[in-house]
C-alpha cells in the first residue's frame, strides 16, 4: 500500500502527465499492484486500477484544467464553421481591378490558389480545371486543411479538446482503449509529411498573391489590404518552417553535421521555430480568417480598403 501526500499528488498531476506512471509505479509492477489502493491523506481512495492507468476518479487535479480544453473547442469549432460557411459562399472572395476605390487583386487565402473553372475572372493563377464548377474554395481547402488536422500540434489539441483522450494532464481519459496512430483513420495522420509539400507550394502562390495587392491604381501602393494579405503570407510561412516535418527535412538522418553544414544551418534557422510552433499555429490559423473576413468586407463593399500611401 503506497500512501501519497495529497498535495505531492496535485502538484505532480498539475505539471506532467506521468504524475499518474509515479503513483502506478510507488504501487508495485505488477497487475496486482496497480490494482491496489493508494491512500491519499485526508482520505480520498485513489484506486490504481483501469487499463490504461490512473486513478478512478477524474482527476485530482483541483486547477481550473477544464479552461484550455474548452479554449481550443471553442476556437477549432468556431473556426471550422465559418471556414466551411466562407467555403460554400462562391462569392465575395477577390477584389478585382475594376474596384472603384483604387485597390485591386485581394484574393481570400481560402480561395487560393484559385484553379476552378468557376474562379471570377482576374483571380485565377494561370491554371483552370474546367470540370469543377462549385466553389474554387472547396477544391483547394484540402491542402491547408490536412497540413492543419494531420500537424503535430493539432493532434494534440482536437485529441483533448473534441475526444478527450485525455481532456487535460493528469485527468481521466474517456476511452478505454488505446491503439495510437497504427490503425485507420488514425494512420492517416502519418501524411503530415506530404500535406507539408503542398502546404510550401501553397504558401508560395499566397506570397505571389501578396506580391500583386501592392499594385494600386494602375501603380504601386500599399493599402489596409495589402498589410493584411503580407502579415498572412508571412504568418503561414512560419506556420509552415516550424512545423516538425520541416525541422526533419532539415536536420532528420544526419549523423554529422560537419559533413552536412547546409543542413545544419538550415535546422538551426528552424528549430527557434519549431519551439514557437503552438503560438505560430494559433496566431496564423485566426488570421486566415481575419484575413477572408477583410477581404470579405471590401468585396461585398460593407468596408473601403484604405490607401495608406
Ligand atoms: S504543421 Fe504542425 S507539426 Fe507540421
Amino acid at each position: 500500500m503506497a500512501t501519497v501526500p495529497a498535495r505531492a499528488v496535485n502538484r505532480g498531476a498539475v505539471v506532467c502527465c506521468v504524475g499518474w506512471l509515479r503513483l502506478d509505479m510507488a504501487s508495485g509492477p505488477t497487475a496486482a499492484g496497480r490494482r491496489r489502493v493508494a491512500t491519499v491523506s485526508g482520505s480520498t481512495p485513489v484506486a490504481i486500477a483501469g487499463r490504461r492507468g490512473g486513478p478512478n476518479v477524474m482527476t485530482l487535479r483541483q486547477d481550473r484544467w477544464w479552461i484550455q480544453p474548452l479554449t481550443i473547442f471553442s476556437i477549432l469549432f468556431a473556426f471550422v464553421v465559418y471556414v466551411t460557411w466562407a467555403a460554400f459562399q462562391n462569392r465575395n472572395y477577390y477584389v478585382g481591378a475594376n474596384y472603384v476605390h483604387g485597390a485591386r487583386d485581394l484574393l481570400s487565402p481560402l480561395y487560393s490558389p484559385c484553379i476552378a473553372a468557376s474562379c471570377v475572372p482576374g483571380s485565377t493563377h494561370h491554371v483552370q480545371l474546367s470540370w469543377w464548377n462549385f466553389s474554387p474554395a472547396l477544391l483547394i481547402l484540402f491542402i491547408p486543411g490536412g497540413f492543419r488536422l494531420t500537424c503535430y500540434y493539432y493532434r494534440r489539441s482536437y485529441y483533448r479538446a473534441f475526444w478527450w483522450s485525455p481532456p487535460s494532464c493528469a485527468v481521466q481519459d474517456h476511452h478505454t482503449r488505446y491503439s495510437g496512430e497504427t490503425r485507420f483513420p488514425l494512420l492517416l495522420q502519418n501524411s503530415h509529411r506530404y500535406f507539408f509539400y503542398l502546404a510550401f507550394l501553397v504558401n508560395i502562390v499566397l506570397t505571389y498573391d501578396a506580391i500583386l495587392a501592392f499594385s494600386v491604381d494602375r501603380g504601386i501602393g500599399v493599402t489596409v489590404g495589402t498589410i493584411v494579405l503580407v502579415v498572412n503570407a508571412v504568418l503561414l510561412w512560419l506556420y509552415t518552417l516550424s512545423c516538425h516535418a520541416c525541422r526533419h527535412l532539415c536536420g532528420g538522418h544526419v549523423r554529422s553535421f560537419s559533413e552536412h553544414p547546409v543542413r545544419q544551418r538550415l535546422w538551426k534557422w528552424v528549430t527557434p521555430l519549431n519551439a514557437k510552433h503552438m503560438q505560430i499555429a494559433w496566431v496564423s490559423l485566426i488570421f486566415v480568417a481575419l484575413t477572408d473576413v477583410y477581404v470579405r468586407l471590401v468585396a461585398s463593399g460593407a468596408i473601403t480598403d484604405m490607401k495608406l500611401f
